[in-house]
This record gives structure tokens, C-alpha cells and sequence, in this order.
């Protein structure tokens, strides 16, 4: 039977390095992290956020951020950005050479204030001077809402609290709006419920969806984004990640799992499988620990089977 997606295109934004690596007990150094961007460059993706110009207290495994911006090739096939929650981050990641920045919302009050110490409404005035220097800049700007399907202190979410703060942001000028279900508590039909809400004010063409894997639903939770016409999913290598201010909340969902479901739905990425396969397998290497990726898991066995016959 023929997928109702063959022949259509996927962008994939590989966030292991920046929600993967923020989120590690372990500060990782910075040659590590360009090591891996690398080979996640390797592997055909186009987008991948490399960093955040957050502050070192709050974050400190994001604290090398100018060193990682400043080393990495610009003007490429593939384009880096970072996180910056205001001018001053700005500022910073356009003095490293950062290509794209991103601002970061929420869609729940207790998240905003625990994750960025201000209410929603003052991170939205911050965003949009965030938008203007970025704009004379020449900066292309995304924007993130989180706890789309839930929040770790509010619980519930209204899907219209989502839509507001996506259309504010989409309003104020952001190319794409990535909705984070920022502790993966969502499941597909109230993925569809908060997506149709959203769809009201923002086109689907313009949204992507970030879905954590903690109950094991970000696949399913994507499968159902595809049929209300998303094209764009942020995901991390090796299924690293979570975030330090949701605590609890498990990785992105793993990239080599996406590219496995898109491509068997014969919706092209340009992403190869088996370099992703191995861009994991270099950072859990270092990290010591496995992917919680089982398709990488999956292409690690046949690799040693193949090998052990040979
Ligand atoms: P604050 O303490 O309210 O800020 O932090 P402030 O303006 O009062 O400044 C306090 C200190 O921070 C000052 O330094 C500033 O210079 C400095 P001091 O005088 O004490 O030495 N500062 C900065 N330093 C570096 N970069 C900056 C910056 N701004 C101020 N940009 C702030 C406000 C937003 C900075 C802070 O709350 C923060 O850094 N929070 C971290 C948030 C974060 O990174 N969270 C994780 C990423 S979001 C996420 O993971 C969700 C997502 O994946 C989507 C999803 O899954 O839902 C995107
Ligand atoms: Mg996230």
C-alpha cells in the first residue's frame, strides 16, 4: 500500500547539541561538541542548533557557547543556530557568527518563570528586541513555545494558551514557530487538539513540531503532526536530551528513529541513517553511556551480525 506522504519533504533541525548536551550531567568540552556537530554535518542535515547564549549560572554545560558559534563553518549547506532568550544573548551569538537564532516562550506562566525568570508578556517584549536587532541584522529568527501538551508545575495546558503565545511570536516576525512538548507527557489526538487550535492564527507551513520522548509518544505524537500537514521536526541524535528546568522531562526524540519513520513513509530528508547511526554512537561513546535510540540500536546489531558472517 503507497504512503499518503511518498514524494514529499521533511526538514529535520538536529537539536542534540544545544537540548541534548544542556541537559547532561557532565560538562562536555567544546572540541567534543564541534567533533559531533561534524559528523552531524556529515550526515545531510541542513539546520543544526549548535548552542545557546544563555546564562553560564543557569546553564553552565552551554557556557563555551562563543568558542563552539566561532568555530563552525559559515555560509554552508548547513545552517547553525543558537538560542538567545534576549539582547544580550543576541548580541553575543551575532558577534560568534551565528546564522539563525532562536527566542524561547512558553505557553504556561510557571514554566516562562522557572525557565527564563520573567512572566510570558515581558519575554515577549524582550523577544521583539530580540526581532529588531536580528531583522537589521539580517538575522532570520525562530521562535519556541514550550509546554504545548503540558507543563511540569501548571499541569493541564489550554491549546488556546499555546495558540496565543505562537501567534505573538509568528506575529512579531518569526520564520517558523517550533511547538515543544517539553516534558513528551502528549499523545496524538491531543497533539491534533493543540495543532488545531494553533492553525487557527499560525499556517501549518510555518510551525514545527518538538516533541521529548519521556512516555515514548513523540513518534506517534509526529505521525500525527504529519496528517495535520507539519513539515518541519526538531530532533536530537541518540535521543539525548531533556531540559534543565522540566525536571523529569526525557530527550528529544531520537533522530535516527524520525529518519527511520520518514523514510519507510518515503518522505525524503536528505539525512543518511547509517552517519547518523554513527554521529550517535561517537557522543554516547564519550558520554558512556547507550543511545536511547532503537533504531540506532537496531542498525549497531545488523552492523555486528554483518560483520561476524563476513
Ligand atoms: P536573569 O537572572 O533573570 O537575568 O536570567 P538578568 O538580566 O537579571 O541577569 C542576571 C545575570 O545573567 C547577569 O550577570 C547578566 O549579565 C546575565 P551577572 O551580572 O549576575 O554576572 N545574563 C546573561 N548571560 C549570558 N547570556 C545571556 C544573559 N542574559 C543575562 N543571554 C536568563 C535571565 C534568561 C538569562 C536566564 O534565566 C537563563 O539563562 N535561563 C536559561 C534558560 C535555558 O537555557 N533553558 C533551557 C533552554 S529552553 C528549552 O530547553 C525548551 C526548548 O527545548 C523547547 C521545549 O522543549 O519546549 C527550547
Ligand atoms: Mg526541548
Amino acid at each position: 500500500m503507497s504512503s499518503p506522504f511518498a514524494g514529499e519533504k521533511v526538514r529535520i533541525v538536529e537539536v542534540g547539541p544545544r537540548d541534548g548536551l544542556q541537559n547532561e550531567a557532565a560538562i562536555v568540552p567544546a572540541a567534543v561538541k564541534l567533533a559531533l556537530i561534524e559528523r552531524l554535518a556529515a550526515t545531510g542535515l541542513t539546520h543544526i542548533e549548535a548552542t545557546s547564549f544563555v546564562s553560564p549560572k543557569w546553564v553552565p554545560q552551554m557556557a563555551d557557547h562563543a568558542e563552539v558559534m566561532h568555530a563552525l563553518p559559515k555560509g554552508g549547506a548547513v545552517r547553525y543556530s543558537a538560542l538567545t532568550p534576549n539582547l544580550k544573548g543576541f548580541e553575543a551569538a551575532l558577534a560568534a557568527g551565528a546564522e539563525e537564532v532562536a527566542v524561547f516562550g512558553a505557553a504556561s506562566e510557571a514554566f516562562s518563570q522557572k525557565n527564563i525568570n520573567c512572566s510570558i508578556a515581558e519575554s515577549l517584549r524582550r523577544f521583539e528586541d530580540v526581532m529588531r536587532a536580528a531583522q537589521s541584522a539580517g538575522i532570520p529568527v525562530r521562535g519556541y513555545v514550550s509546554c504545548v501538551l503540558g507543563c511540569p508545575y501548571q499541569g493541564e495546558v489550554p491549546p488556546a494558551a499555546v495558540a496565543d503565545t505562537a501567534a505573538r511570536l509568528h506575529d512579531m516576525g518569526c520564520h517558523e514557530v517550533s511547538l515543544g512538548d517539553t516534558i513528551g507527557v502528549g499523545t496524538p489526538e491531543k497533539t491534533k487538539r493543540m495543532l488545531e487550535a494553533v492553525m487557527a492564527s499560525v499556517p501549518s507551513s510555518r510551525l514545527a513540531g518538538h516533541f521529548h520522548d519521556t512516555y515514548a509518544q513523540a513518534l506517534a505524537n509526529i505521525y500525527a503532526s504529519l496528517q495535520m500537514g507539519l513539515r518541519c521536526f526538531d530532533s536530537s541524535v541518540a535521543g539525548l536530551g531533556g531540559c534543565p528546568y522540566a525536571d523529569g522531562a526525557a530527550g528529544n526524540v531520537a533522530s535516527e528513529d524520525l529518519v527511520y519513520l520518514l523514510d519507510g513513509l518515503g518522505i525524503e530528508t536528505g539525512v543518511d541513517l547509517d552517519k547518523l547511526a554513527d554521529a550517535g554512537d561517537y557522543i554516547c561513546g564519550v558520554l558512556g553511556r547507550p543511545t536511547r535510540s532503537r533504531v540506532a540500536q537496531a542498525v549497531m546489531a545488523k552492523r555486528v551480525r554483518a560483520a561476524a558472517v563476513a
